[in-house]
């Protein structure tokens, strides 16, 4: 059986912290700023999947933007937020992600970016951070019009990879996700970025839990 890994993306393999450096030259408070933007840019998503009014991940996360905009007195210009949207389309990867993909990889695992982002926002952010060559393909929701943890787009992902639930594992440092995932008949495993990052209490646990990508393969192959 060959197993098919599903990556999520923001918070994943790519960190969203690189917008905080710009962040800080023009807000007071850059961290509190971005997981406002980030908390609202999920919400936002979540709400547009359940009302069945769709718009892609960019609009979601300008939008967010907008909010956390206002919400903190309204320091950015136009000029600033669309400096911020450019530079969200070309983060970096986390450290531990290219010897953890070359690592899934070259033990026979197929590979997959699974993202909220369309398709050719995920293209050109993994091509700039230097990972996209890991990867068999990029999976967006975007063609299913609504987004994680909706079923339908994990359903998505298994046709597009040609794989069943029993073969194919989410990794995201998302709970929303890998609750998602698991309740789609998929493993999955939680990538604890942070040792405060705390898991949903539902009762539904991932199949396994890790800090790093490094050691990954081993885990699940
Ligand atoms: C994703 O990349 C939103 O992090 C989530 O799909």
């Amino acid at each position: 059986m060959t197993i098919t890994l599903a990556f999520d993306v923001y918070g994943t393999l790519i960190d969203t912290h690189g917008v905080v450096v710009a962040l800080t030259r023009v807000v007071g408070k850059p961290a509190e700023f971005l997981r406002t933007w980030r908390e609202k840019q999920l919400e936002y998503s979540f709400r547009r999947g359940l009302m069945r009014n769709y718009e892609n991940f960019a609009v979601c996360t300008r939008d967010a933007l907008d909010h956390a905009n206002a919400a903190f007195g309204a320091p950015l210009s136009q000029r600033d937020k669309d400096e911020l949207m450019a530079l969200y389309r070309v983060l970096p990867a986390f450290p531990d992600v290219a010897e953890g993909l070359a690592a899934a990889r070259d033990a026979g695992l197929r590979l997959f970016a699974f993202s909220n982002g369309s398709a050719d926002a995920v293209e050109t952010l993994l091509a700039n951070a230097g990972i996209r060559d890991y990867f068999a393909g990029v999976v967006s929701v975007d063609a299913v019009k609504s987004y994680k943890p909706d079923p339908a787009v994990y359903a998505h992902f298994l046709r597009q990879a040609g794989a069943t639930g029993a073969e194919a594992w989410l990794i995201s440092s998302n709970p929303f996700d890998v609750i998602g995932a698991i309740s789609a008949g998929m493993r999955a495993a939680w990538v604890q970025r942070s040792p405060d990052a705390l898991f949903d209490p539902w009762g539904i646990e991932p199949t396994l839990i890790v800090n790093s990508l490094v050691g990954l393969a081993e885990k699940i192959a």
